[in-house]
C-alpha cells in the first residue's frame, strides 16, 4: 500500500458515516471563507466579528496573496487581539481567504494553537471546527513519515495530512474528499492552496457550514452571520458533503464524489439585525427585542382569531390527534422554555407531556412508540446533545418537531417538521429573546393541538389567541421597570448568592433567573419550586439573603397564590430580603416583600414571558455593575456542539 493509502485507511472506521463513535462529537468555533474581489481581510474580519459568539479565545486568518503565497495572522485572546496584530503586522492583500475564531479543546488558547494551520510546506492553510477523534493515530503516522508539529491541536494534524495527500493527488477537492473519509469525529474544514488561488475547498461532518452566494464572489460560514452583510442568498451544506467555491461557481459533492444539488434560500434578516445598533451590549439590545421576538413568532400563526401553525397543518391532523405522549428535549435555557411549554401543552391538549434534558434522554432507554411526539427546542439548531436526542427519537420511531431559531440548521433538517421562532439573530452568548420566542412557539403548538383535538372550546381558544397577541405590548411595559431593576442590581453587586422561587409556570422562570445570574455575574444562584422550600432549601435563608419570588397570578389558582404568599412570609421571618415579581394589583404581597416588580395582567399561563424579563435585566445589570463582559461570559460559547 502506498503512502496515500496508508494514511487514508483505518481498520477501525472506514467512513465517518458508519463510524461507531459518530455520536461523541464536536465543539464550537466560527468559520468564514471568501473568494471574490472585495477587500478579503475586511470581509473575513467582519465575518469573524459577527461569529465571535461561537468562540473567543483566539482567532486567525490566512490570505492567498496577490504574490501567490499564503500569509497568516493569528493571536490568542478575543478578536480585538487579532485586530491589533494586523495593525502592527499587516497581512498582504488577496482575493481568497479563510478566518477562524476558536473555542479551545485540544491544546490551550495560544498563538501557536490558533487556526489556521499550515500544510504542504506552507502552501496550504486549513481551519477547523470540531474534534478529530482519531488525530493521535494519524499524527503518529505523520510523525513516522518525518513531519513535525509545533501545535498540539488535532487541526494541525488535519492540515499536514491534507498537505501530504494533496502532494500525492494534486487536486485539492480530491485530497479533501480522501482525507475526510479517513477522519473520525466532528469537523467542518476549510482549506486553501497556493496552486489554486481562487478556490476554497470545505467539508462538513457533524458541524455546521453554510454557503453565501454572491455575484462574482462566494462565501462560507459556520452561520449566515458570517456573510449576511454582503448577500441574503444562502445554501445549507448537508451532512458528509464537500464544497468547492470559486468566485463564479459552487460545487457540492458527497464524500464519495457524487454531485449534490444545492438548495438555495433567502436569509430572513439583514446585517443590521446582528449589529449592536448603538446599545452598550448585544445583551442589552436583545433584551429590548423581547417584544419583537414574541410578536414575530406569533405573526402569521393566528388566522381568523384562532391559532393555526402552518408547519403543523402540513404534518397532518391525523398524526397530531394520534399522539399519546409528548417528550420535550432541550438543554439549559431551552429546557426551561420546555418546562413552561409542558404545563401549557398538557393543560390545553390533554396529552401527557414531560421534559427531558437532551443529554439524559437517550441514555435512559426511554419508552418510545410511533404515537410519541418528541419536540426538540434549540435556538442554534446545532446543539449536539439535542441533535443526538432527535436522531435517537427518530430511530426509535417517534415523530419529531423542532422549535428552532436558526434557518437551515441541522436539528430542523433532522426533524419531521420545524416551527421556527422568529427572534432574529441572538448574538449575546446567554439566551434572552430566543427564550421568550421558544415559550411562545410552544404555546402556539399547544393551542394548535388543542384546537385539532377539540380539547379546549373555541371561545377559550379565541380568548387565548387574543391574549397571546397582546403579549408583546405588555413585554414592552415590563421593560420600563429596567431602571428600578438596575438600581437593585447595583445595590446587590457584592452579594455572594441569590435565590429564586417560583411555582407552576413560575418554577422554570426561577430556574432561568438563577441560570442567567450564574452565567453572567458568576454568582452562586439557585432556583427552587416554592413548594420545595420546607423540604430543605429554607436552611439557606439567613439574614439579608436576597430571594426573588415569582408570584403566581391570584386569578389563576388562588390556592397556589396564597401558598406562595405564605412562603414569602416564611422566608421573610428568617431574614430574607424578598424581591417579588407580581402582577399589577396583587395587594397580598405588598406587606411582605421588600421590593415589588409589577408585571401587567395576562393569562396566568402566559406570565413566564413577562416575569422572566426583569430577571434577565437583573442578571445583566449585576454583571455590568461587577464590570463583567455580559456578551461573552467566561468559559461559554453560544453554540454547544459538544456532547
Ligand atoms: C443559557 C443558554 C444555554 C442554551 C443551551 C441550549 O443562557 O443560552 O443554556 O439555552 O446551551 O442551546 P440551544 O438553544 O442553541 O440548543
Amino acid at each position: 500500500m502506498g503512502v496515500v493509502g496508508s494514511l487514508l485507511t483505518s481498520p477501525f472506521c472506514p467512513k465517518p458515516a458508519h463510524c461507531p463513535t459518530w455520536t461523541k462529537l464536536g465543539y464550537m468555533c466560527g468559520i468564514v471563507g471568501y473568494v471574490g474581489k472585495k477587500d478579503t481581510i475586511a470581509v473575513l474580519m467582519g465575518g469573524l466579528k459577527r461569529q465571535e459568539y461561537r468562540g473567543y479565545d483566539s482567532a486567525g486568518i490566512a490570505i492567498l496573496t496577490e504574490q501567490g503565497t499564503i500569509e497568516t495572522a493569528k493571536k490568542a485572546g478575543k478578536l480585538q487581539a487579532l485586530v491589533d496584530l494586523l495593525q502592527t503586522s499587516p497581512v498582504s492583500p488577496g482575493h481568497t481567504g479563510i478566518g477562524h475564531t476558536r473555542w479551545a479543546t485540544h491544546g490551550g488558547p495560544t498563538d501557536v494553537n490558533a487556526h489556521p494551520h499550515l500544510g504542504d510546506g506552507g502552501k496550504l492553510a486549513l481551519i477547523h471546527n470540531g474534534i478529530i477523534e482519531n488525530f493521535a493515530e494519524i499524527k503518529a503516522e505523520l510523525l513516522a513519515k518525518g513531519y513535525e508539529f509545533e501545535s498540539e491541536t488535532d487541526t494541525a494534524v488535519a492540515a499536514v495530512m491534507l498537505g501530504d495527500v494533496y502532494a500525492q493527488v494534486g487536486d485539492l477537492r480530491e485530497a479533501m474528499r480522501l482525507v475526510v473519509n479517513r477522519l473520525e469525529g466532528a469537523f467542518t474544514l476549510l482549506a486553501v492552496h497556493t496552486d489554486a488561488p481562487h478556490l476554497i475547498v470545505a467539508a462538513r461532518h457533524n458541524s455546521p457550514l453554510v454557503i453565501g452566494l454572491g455575484e462574482g464572489e462566494n462565501f462560507l460560514g459556520s452561520d449566515v452571520a458570517a456573510f449576511v452583510e454582503y448577500t441574503q442568498r444562502a445554501a445549507a451544506v448537508g451532512q458528509n458533503q464537500v464544497v468547492a467555491i470559486t468566485p463564479d461557481a459552487v460545487e457540492v459533492t458527497d464524500f464519495d464524489g457524487n454531485p449534490v444539488a444545492i438548495e438555495e434560500y433567502e436569509i430572513a434578516w439583514d446585517a443590521s439585525a446582528s449589529d449592536k445598533g448603538g446599545w452598550s451590549s448585544f445583551m442589552a439590545k436583545e433584551i429590548t427585542e423581547n417584544p419583537d421576538a414574541v410578536a414575530n413568532t406569533v405573526r402569521g400563526r393566528v388566522v381568523d382569531g384562532l391559532v393555526e401553525v402552518p408547519e403543523l397543518t402540513e404534518l397532518g391532523d391525523d398524526i397530531l390527534n394520534g399522539i399519546s405522549r409528548i417528550i420535550l428535549v432541550a438543554c439549559g435555557t431551552a429546557s426551561y422554555a420546555g418546562m413552561v411549554g409542558a404545563y401549557a401543552i398538557e393543560q390545553w391538549a390533554r396529552i401527557p407531556v414531560e421534559v427531558q434534558l437532551s443529554h439524559e434522554f437517550r441514555y435512559r432507554d426511554p419508552v418510545i412508540t410511533p404515537e410519541t411526539l418528541v419536540i426538540s427546542i434549540s435556538q442554534s439548531g446545532e446543539t449536539m446533545d439535542t441533535l443526538m436526542a432527535v436522531k435517537y427519537a427518530r430511530e426509535q420511531g417517534a415523530r419529531t418537531i423542532s422549535v428552532c431559531n436558526t434557518q437551515g440548521a441541522t436539528i430542523p433538517r433532522e426533524s419531521d417538521a420545524v416551527v421556527y421562532t422568529h427572534a432574529g439573530p441572538e448574538v449575546a452568548v446567554a439566551s434572552t429573546k430566543a427564550f421568550v420566542a421558544q415559550i411562545t412557539a410552544l404555546y402556539l403548538i399547544g393551542l394548535h393541538i388543542a384546537r385539532s383535538k377539540k380539547t379546549v372550546d373555541e371561545k377559550e381558544l379565541r380568548r387565548l389567541a387574543t391574549d397571546l397577541q397582546a403579549l408583546p405590548a405588555k413585554v414592552t411595559k415590563v421593560l420600563e421597570t429596567g431602571e428600578k431593576i438596575a438600581q437593585l442590581a447595583k445595590w446587590m453587586s457584592d452579594t455572594p448568592s441569590v435565590l429564586f422561587l417560583g411555582r407552576h409556570v413560575g418554577y422554570p422562570i426561577a430556574l432561568e433567573g438563577a441560570l442567567k445570574l450564574k452565567e453572567l455575574a458568576y454568582i452562586h444562584a439557585e432556583g427552587f419550586a416554592a413548594g420545595e422550600l420546607k423540604h430543605g432549601p429554607i436552611a439557606l435563608i439567613d439574614h439579608g439573603q436576597p430571594v426573588f419570588v415569582i408570584v403566581p397570578s391570584p386569578r389563576g389558582s388562588a390556592l397556589i397564590h396564597s401558598k406562595v404568599v405564605s412562603n414569602i412570609q416564611e422566608i421573610r421571618a428568617r431574614g430574607a430580603r424578598v424581591i417579588a415579581i407580581a402582577e399589577q394589583g396583587d395587594a397580598a404581597v405588598l406587606p411582605y416583600a421588600d421590593e415589588v416588580i409589577q408585571i401587567p395582567l395576562a393569562d396566568p399561563m402566559f406570565e413566564p414571558i413577562l416575569a422572566v424579563v426583569p430577571l434577565q435585566i437583573f442578571a445583566m445589570e449585576l454583571a455590568d455593575a461587577k464590570g463583567l463582559d455580559v456578551d461573552q461570559p467566561r468559559n461559554l460559547a453560544k453554540s454547544v456542539t459538544v456532547e
